[in-house]
């Protein structure tokens, strides 16, 4: 495909639409979600406020967020609880057998991407999994955004719903953030299309029959009714940027780290609500 008709398959339908609705996050009746919130100060002259993809999907598709029951992600969160009471690897231990029980998590995933001092990086989720797991249980790392590395990510993700997104950007991580928010503004591809012309500049549009969001990660993983199942963060990011026809980075690559601690950033004030579901 030339260029050009890239650019008329994917740019030109862009049409206007009427933004984000006025509906309200509600969980299983009593859960309230912060889905609307002012954007963090680092915004300022990008955006006023900040708006969870939610707002933008249909009313069917918000519905089923709107209940565990008929969530289908939580089935996966299911499973992980399963995997976080059994016992692996050398030291045959649980994640139990340390933390107890996951909700004693509770807050931590609002905080992810966080810079780690002993190992001097910044860590998303699944780093930090996939480091107890081979460090302390002596067990095999999960592959990054693999179903059980994502369903771990979604249970962490459940017990801290309606807590507020908070990722530091600023001390030792302020070089991983910058290096996230070039490459959030660069032009990738035969489209020459960087995330901020979709999701700053477009958001509340349609491209093709998609209502585009502002592309913020606080409802990670999403259930997606397109594949039927949890999605990572790394994957979607890998999925837009490959629409732009470009070549992708891959799932757990420095970049993607550092471009998750960005878009997790853009939240911030947004409460967790994953696992979500998605078109
Ligand atoms: C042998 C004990 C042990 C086991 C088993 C273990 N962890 Fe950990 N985990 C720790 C310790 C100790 C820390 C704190 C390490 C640090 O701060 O660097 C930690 C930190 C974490 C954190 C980060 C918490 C925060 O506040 O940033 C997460 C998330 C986590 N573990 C998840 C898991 C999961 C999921 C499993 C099972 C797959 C697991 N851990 C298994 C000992 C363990
Ligand atoms: C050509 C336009 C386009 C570009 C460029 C693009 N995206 Fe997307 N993105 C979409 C569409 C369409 C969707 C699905 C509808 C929506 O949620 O916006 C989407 C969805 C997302 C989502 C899921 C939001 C949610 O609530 O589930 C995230 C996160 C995201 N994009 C991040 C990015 C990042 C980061 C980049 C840059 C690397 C990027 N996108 C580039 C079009 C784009």
């Amino acid at each position: 495909m030339t260029a050009a008709v890239a650019m008329l398959a994917l740019t030109a339908p862009i049409v206007s639409a009427g933004g984000a609705d006025d509906d309200t996050l509600t969980i299983n009746g009593d859960l309230e979600i912060t889905t609307k919130a002012e954007a963090a100060p680092h915004l300022d002259g990008h955006l006023d406020e900040v708006i969870s993809g939610w707002h933008f999907r249909s009313d069917e598709t918000q519905a089923l967020e709107m209940d565990d029951f008929d969530n289908p992600g939580m089935i996966f969160v299911d499973q992980a609880i399963d995997s976080w009471n059994t016992a692996e690897g050398s030291e045959d231990k649980s994640c139990a057998d340390c933390h107890g029980d996951p909700e004693e998590m509770a807050g931590v995933k609002a905080v992810y991407p966080k810079w780690n001092e002993e190992a001097g990086e910044v860590r998303t989720l699944q780093m930090q999994v996939n480091d107890c797991r081979e460090n302390r249980m002596g067990a095999e790392p999960w592959k990054y955004d693999a179903a059980a590395a994502i369903n771990m990510e979604a249970l962490l993700s459940s017990v801290s719903r309606g807590l507020p997104v908070n990722v530091a950007i600023d001390g030792p991580a302020a070089d991983t953030w910058e290096k996230g928010k070039e490459i959030y503004y660069t032009r990738y591809g035969l489209l020459e299309l960087s995330c901020a012309n979709c999701h700053e500049q477009n958001y509340g549009n349609y491209i093709r029959a998609d209502h585009l969001s502002q592309g913020q990660v606080n409802g990670f993983p999403t259930y997606r009714l397109k594949n039927a199942k949890l999605n990572g963060i790394h994957s979607r990011f890998k999925g837009c940027v490959r629409d732009t026809r470009a070549e992708t980075f891959s799932p757990g690559s420095p970049e993607f780290v550092a471009l998750e601690l960005y878009v997790a950033s853009r939240g911030n004030g947004l409460d967790v609500e994953g696992p979500s579901v998605r078109n």
